[in-house]
């Protein structure tokens, strides 16, 4: 038995995030050039199955291990292998910074089912790897819509409808978006029961604005179907006013948001649970330098730059 490699992207929600758990629908692209990795090669007879996540220090054996996001991944791998645990050692990278709204729980699960489904002899497809790694997304954020594990186990651009098959979708001319991380960590699990908490207290409010964000993206996906991206900026800035309404921005955020704005972004939002995390922000291709040193300035530890095909 030799090694075995498996690998999934980070992703961006593009609008709809925080309603798309009430039934609103929500779009959401891969982030490929961010990735988990997860290589598995054999152990010695008898040791069992260890997983070493080595950039958070963490080092378990299957056996000995309370339940987590990675013994259940694993757990729930074995069990549709109808395997038993194999004696093997699982390495797992990534580099998609924890709690920051790119999907780092989904893609590492991901990435860790895929290499060791193979190195058992179960190969997943890509609507049973995201099941199976919904189950774990439960570990990580409670009342998990789902579209984590869908985006990160398709790779693909998704139109997100609560209980609905995902449809996949293509941009009909690509655009540029920078990525820029607060450097605060923020779980998601929190900013959803931020949202939860104000739900219960004013129900009509926030139904009110889960349905102005659900416009929203449906008139974000029409544009990006007929290639008119430039509509998409303005419609990146209002979901992120409501967003801030629902409770979920920073004041890093905001100033983020505003100085990709005055740089020239056509827009800039927000992405992913809030509270921290990251901003996202539409540009033109050739103002992507400035507004990229204009997010530096403003705090931002890091951006990248992506194109949405
Ligand atoms: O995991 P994050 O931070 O990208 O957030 C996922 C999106 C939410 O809508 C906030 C939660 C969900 O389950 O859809």
């Amino acid at each position: 038995m030799t090694a075995i490699e498996a690998s999934a992207p980070g992703k961006i929600i593009l609008l709809g995030e925080h309603a798309v758990v009430y039934g609103q629908p929500a779009l959401a692209v891969p982030l490929g050039s961010l990735r988990a990795t997860a290589r598995i090669v054999p152990g010695q007879p008898g040791a069992g199955l260890t997983i070493d996540a080595l950039d958070i220090g963490v080092r378990l054996s299957l056996a000995m291990a309370a339940m987590n996001a990675l013994s259940l991944t694993a757990r729930l791998v074995l069990e549709a292998a109808g395997a038993a645990e194999p004696d093997a050692e699982i390495e797992l990278h990534s580099t998609i910074p924890i709690a920051s709204g790119l999907g780092s729980g989904a893609a590492v699960a991901a990435a860790l089912a895929r290499a060791l489904g193979e190195y058992v002899g179960r190969s997943f497809s890509a609507a049973e790897l995201s099941d199976l790694v919904y189950e774990v997304e439960k570990v990580h954020h409670g009342t998990p819509s789902g579209i984590d594990n869908t985006v990160v186990c398709y790779e693909q651009p998704v139109y997100f409808l609560r209980g609905q098959p995902p449809r996949v979708f293509h941009a009909a001319r690509p655009f540029h978006l920078l990525v820029a991380d607060t450097g605060t960590p923020s779980p998601t699990r929190e900013t959803v029961g931020t949202v939860r908490a104000a739900w219960q207290r004013e129900p009509e409010r926030c139904e009110a604005l889960f349905t102005r964000i659900g416009d929203i993206v449906r008139t974000g996906y029409r544009a990006i179907e007929g290639g008119a991206n430039e509509k998409l900026g303005p419609l990146m800035s209002q979901n992120h006013a409501l967003l801030q309404e629902l409770g979920v921005s920073s004041a890093r955020l905001d100033a983020l948001a505003a100085a990709a704005v005055t740089a020239g972004a056509l827009g800039a939002k927000l992405s992913g649970g809030g509270g921290g995390g990251s901003l996202i922000a539409l540009v033109r291709a050739a103002d992507a330098a400035g507004v990229t040193a204009a997010l530096e300035s403003a705090g931002a530890v890091r951006v990248i730059h992506t194109t949405v095909s």
